[in-house]
């Protein structure tokens, strides 16, 4: 018996060449040498093949009876029935077409689940994407547009962009979630919205096929897209292009930001970043400590005539302008005047810093949380006359 070596190559050729190598064992040495020759190509074939095409030698991230704990801020200790993690534009294709999603109940799609509330264990399929790629595909001397994949960690996408000197995001710091979501949601802050910065968005139809929106088509709105709404369910953001400026404008006009910035001496974008980091660290809680979604209500914008009549009642009752004929009203304030700030209804509460925000004082059910936050809308509605409604997406269990 001749021992060539280890692995299914050699164990090729020691079938092939041992009767010879019985017969004419001088010949061992130019064996061993075709059999090296032979593995080093497939080694090196193999390893190139897997760098280019990843889906065919990386597993799939697929796990029955997930427990979603880790997947929301809410801290809800939630199961789904499969979930599903994909690295790839073509791993998300070849799973939209495998029995696991054509023939479950119900799907969702999430980011880092910070603006989600389950009501108990998800009786379907629950996706993420783990693409996290970030490329700049153009630059010119004022602006650089970057193309950046849907699991990209939106607070470190931000602290990219404040490192290369690329301003248009700073004032979003913070914000808990992933780009895919950014674009979803059109999330906001200190007078900045995401809107104003996306170029496209790269997004995949159930059926496999790819759509690029320009800006427009995303038709976005506060807190608001066409994915909220009329495409709702029917596409996955694949991938977001964002356009920053070399030059930074900053937009300081929101409540303390400019004196805490100023307080720093000149302006920067790191300076930008700290004092709204400083900011949220002030009012918000942090979900590892306190389970959370940010705001639970939108802001409700109500017609100017309506507000007038308020204000002359509620005189400190705060406003932003947003037309002629609109206003829109912290519902921060208005749940915080109807009484509700620091209280709690079982397991729930509203936050004792900032009244916009339930969370979860521990072991809180969905049902618990919605309980409270329907307890909180009846009371400002019976008070105001404004009904105020979640930004927080309730995913029920039936
Ligand atoms: N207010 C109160 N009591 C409170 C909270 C707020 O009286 O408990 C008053 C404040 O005094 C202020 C006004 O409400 O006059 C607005 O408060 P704040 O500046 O904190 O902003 P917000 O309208 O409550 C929005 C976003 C936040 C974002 C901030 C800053 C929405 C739904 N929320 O909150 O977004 O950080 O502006 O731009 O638009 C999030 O999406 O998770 C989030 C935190």
């Amino acid at each position: 018996m001749v021992f060539v070596g280890k692995g299914k190559h050699n164990f090729v050729i020691v079938q092939h060449f041992c009767p010879i190598l019985t017969q004419y064992p001088h010949i061992f040495p130019v064996v061993r040498a075709v059999d090296w020759f032979i593995r080093s190509f497939f080694c090196t074939f193999t390893a190139k093949m897997c760098n280019r095409r990843r889906l065919v030698f990386r597993p799939m991230k697929r796990y029955e009876n997930y427990s979603l704990l880790a997947h929301n801020t809410f801290g809800m200790d939630v199961r789904a029935v499969l979930f599903f993690e994909y690295d790839t534009v073509e791993e998300l294709r070849a799973f939209l077409l495998t029995d696991d999603f054509i023939h479950c109940d119900r799907y969702l799609h999430i980011g880092s689940g910070s603006n989600l509330l389950f009501a108990g264990d998800y009786k379907g399929v629950v996706m993420h994407s783990a693409m996290r790629t970030l490329e700049v595909v153009s630059e010119t001397d004022d602006h650089v547009l970057v193309r950046v994949g849907s699991g990209y960690v939106w607070d470190d996408f931000v602290a990219h962009c404040v490192a290369q000197g690329w301003a248009g995001v700073e004032n979003l710091t913070a914000i808990p979630g992933e780009v895919g979501a950014s674009a979803v949601q059109n999330i906001g802050a200190y007078g900045v919205e995401v809107r104003d910065v996306i170029v496209q968005v790269e997004a995949m139809a159930l059926d496999g096929s790819v759509r690029t929106f320009t800006n427009e088509e995303c038709q976005y709105g506060y807190r608001d897209s066409v994915f909220k709404r009329e495409l709702r369910g029917q596409y996955i953001v694949t991938h977001v292009t964002y356009r920053l400026d070399k030059t930074p404008t900053y937009r300081l006009d929101y409540g303390d930001l400019r004196s805490r910035v100023e307080a720093c001496g000149e302006p920067t974008l790191q300076a930008v970043r700290d004092a709204v980091a400083a900011i949220r660290d002030s009012k918000l809680p942090d979900p590892s400590v306190l389970g959370n979604a940010g705001s639970f209500f939108t802001n409700p914008v109500i017609p100017r005539v309506q507000y007038e009549a308020l204000k002359a009642q509620y005189p400190t009752m705060p406003s932003y302008p947003v037309s002629e004929a609109l206003v829109k009203v912290p519902a921060g304030w208005l749940i915080d005047s109807a009484g509700w700030k620091g209280r709690s209804l079982g397991r729930a509460a509203v936050h004792d810093r900032q009244a916009l925000v339930l969370v979860n004082l521990g072991g809180a059910t969905g049902q618990e949380v919605m309980a409270l936050a329907e307890r909180v809308c009846e009371e400002v509605y019976n008070r105001y006359g404004i009904r105020i409604t979640p930004e927080v997406n309730f995913i029920s269990c039936d």
